[in-house]
């Protein structure tokens, strides 16, 4: 069976206003699944969201090409872009301005269906509130009556309004509390199981991450230097950043690794060789001038470091 998304070696690169360039996405393949759950991990800065935006068609890459159901998105008619625009969703981080204060939650909701002209009744809309754990109620009140996690529980019942068989969650439970993320976290996961829906699931947290991902691709400096499924890849780390990433994260009874020196490089002047090797533990002189590969190994692993862990 054909993967359900498909990236093949695609690159974004931002022209800033002093003329330099700067590559957000530095090519990037990737694969997901029906149903299927990748998590894309990696500090600040290095391209999650860039990714996002261009797997979701809101940007276009500069190189590469992005297939959806097999099919290049760049080459389908402003039709078939319609009807793909209603498979894939988004669900951003919480905040409060994610919803127009004047509009009942009904109106929010309804939204989806109104852009995209499709038939809804308050029945439907009332459906889609209970199936995210939200009192049907809520369709009169107003979305300053929502706590963070109810708020999120909105988002994400408006990306399922249209029936997506893709949603992209960027940094969807960043925002709320480690309680509640756990609340959203659970959701996404039935949501999933029940509507057969894939996840692009972006996140810096490793902890949260666990919890909802089968895979997960590290992202360094705009490119995946690591993938692998999820609890192989967590128990034992092939790239030295993957494991520096693996280890600050607090576990009990174990001491915390040492901090990775230095800040993350400038993405205007990246790193000749491997992008990390300024920072990595293990480096060697190869490192600084011969960029390494994402390579296939063992136990679907996907690796990019000329001195990998295993
Ligand atoms: N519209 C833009 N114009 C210029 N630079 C951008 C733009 N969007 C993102 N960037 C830069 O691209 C890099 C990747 O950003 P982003 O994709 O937001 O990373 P992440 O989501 O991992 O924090 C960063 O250096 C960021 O400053
Ligand atoms: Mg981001």
């Amino acid at each position: 069976m054909s993967a359900l998304l498909q990236a093949r070696n695609i690159a974004r690169t931002y022209k800033l206003g002093s003329g330099a360039s700067l590559r957000a996405v530095d090519g990037v393949s990737l694969e997901l699944a029906r149903g299927e759950t990748l998590a894309v991990v990696g500090e600040s800065g290095c391209g999650k969201s860039t990714l996002g935006r261009l797997l979701m068609g809101f940007d276009r890459p500069d190189r590469g090409e992005i297939l959806f159901d097999g099919q290049d998105m760049a080459k389908r008619s402003s039709r078939e872009q319609r009807v793909l625009r209603r498979q894939i969703q988004m669900v951003f981080q919480d905040s409060a301005s994610a919803f127009n204060p004047r509009w009942t939650i009904g109106s929010a909701l309804a939204e989806p269906f109104r852009i995209h002209k499709r038939p809804w009744s308050r029945q439907s809309l009332e459906a889609l509130l209970d199936r995210v754990g939200l009192s049907g109620a809520f369709v009169d009140r107003y979305p300053g009556a929502l706590s963070g996690g109810q708020r999120q529980r909105l988002n994400i019942a408006r990306a399922i309004a249209l029936s997506p068989r893709l949603i992209v969650a960027d940094e969807p439970v960043s925002a709320l509390d480690v309680s509640v993320q756990a609340q959203i976290v659970n959701l996404l996961r039935q949501l999933q199981a029940d509507l057969d829906l894939a996840c692009l699931f972006i996140s810096h947290d490793l902890a949260v991450v666990r919890q909802i991902s089968d895979r997960i691709a590290v992202m360094y400096l705009g490119a995946i230097v690591e993938e692998g499924e999820t609890l192989s890849l967590l128990a034992s780390p092939s790239h030295p950043y993957t494991r520096a990433l693996v280890d600050a994260v607090p576990q009990p009874g174990k001491p915390l690794g040492a901090p990775l020196q230095g800040d993350v490089p400038s993405p205007l002047f990246p790193p000749n060789g491997c992008r990390f090797h300024t920072r990595c533990p293990v480096a060697q002189r190869r490192c600084s001038t011969e960029r390494p590969e994402l390579e296939a190994r063992q136990g679907h692993r996907r690796v990019a470091c000329h001195f990998p862990l295993m």
